[in-house]
């Protein structure tokens, strides 16, 4: 039997691949206003232009998933009046573009634990998860509230109490049972992660499903973040190779 790790393909990507799933952790609104003399909103709302404007180019260019960081665990520790100026910009995100993600029909799936989120919000966010059930288009996965510490504590915890329950024997548990309890369970392995901004780090970001990513920074702010550059993205991961430890 050869072992191989989960989420890893078999095969190293073809030259000109493009990336089955594409994850984004979108940052530097608040930079992107400073530099404008503008209020930190203004930039988080010229995000989420952007983040409409990189989902209607991930579908133009065939990317299967794409899943964007909108706001982790530890966001909550930024002040009481930015965290509600996010959550206004979800609700609108959500009112105003769960209509064309039916038509498009995009899957959308959220990662992390929204339920901490107001109750309009969770309504809002289980009704437009319900309205997309039945697509099988491409993925557009947003983490709310995601941390992938805690994800990973989560899929520990239920291992453990199927364990107990005997449901599962300890020896069974592997790669591939972790994988199964994550919240990307049912997303294509992660291609490509991209983080704007000039930051370089992952900030709680899909730790496990980035073992053997392909990682991408750049310096543009997201809310310049645009279809060429998506493009330029794409053509960068295409140019690569991997391995996945082989030769
Ligand atoms: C990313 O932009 C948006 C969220 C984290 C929600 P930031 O708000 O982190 O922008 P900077 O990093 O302060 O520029
Ligand atoms: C990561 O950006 C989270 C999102 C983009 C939603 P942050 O701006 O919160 O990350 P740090 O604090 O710079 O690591
Ligand atoms: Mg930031």
């Amino acid at each position: 039997m050869k072992p191989r790790p989960a989420n890893v393909p078999e095969k190293a990507g073809e030259e000109g691949a493009v990336p089955r799933h594409v994850a984004i952790i979108m940052d530097g609104n608040g930079r992107w206003a400073k530099q404008r003399h503008l209020p930190r909103l203004e930039g988080h709302r010229r995000g989420v232009e952007a983040a409409r404007r990189i989902t209607r180019a991930a579908r133009v260019l065939g990317i299967e998933a794409l899943t964007l960081y909108a706001f982790s665990s530890e966001n909550w520790r930024r002040p009481e009046e930015e965290v509600g100026d996010l959550m206004g910009l979800l609700r609108l995100f959500i009112r105003n573009d769960l209509d064309e993600m039916v038509r498009e029909n995009v899957r959308l799936r959220v990662i992390g634990d929204y339920s901490r989120f107001s109750a309009d919000i969770v309504a809002l966010v289980d009704d437009a998860l319900a309205r997309t059930a039945g697509n099988d288009g491409p993925i557009l996965a947003i983490a709310l509230n995601y941390g992938a510490r805690a994800e990973l504590a989560n899929a520990a915890r239920t291992l453990a109490q199927q364990v107990r329950d005997g449901e599962i024997a300890i020896e069974s548990i592997d790669e591939q049972t972790i994988e199964q309890h994550l919240d990307t369970h049912d997303l294509p392995p992660l291609d490509l992660l991209i983080r704007t901004s000039g930051e370089h780090r992952l900030s709680n970001f899909l730790l496990w499903q980035s073992a053997y990513t392909e990682l991408l920074f750049v310096d543009t702010l997201w809310p310049d973040f645009d279809e060429a550059a998506l493009r330029g993205a794409v053509a960068s991961f295409g140019r690569r190779q991997r391995r996945f430890g082989g030769l």
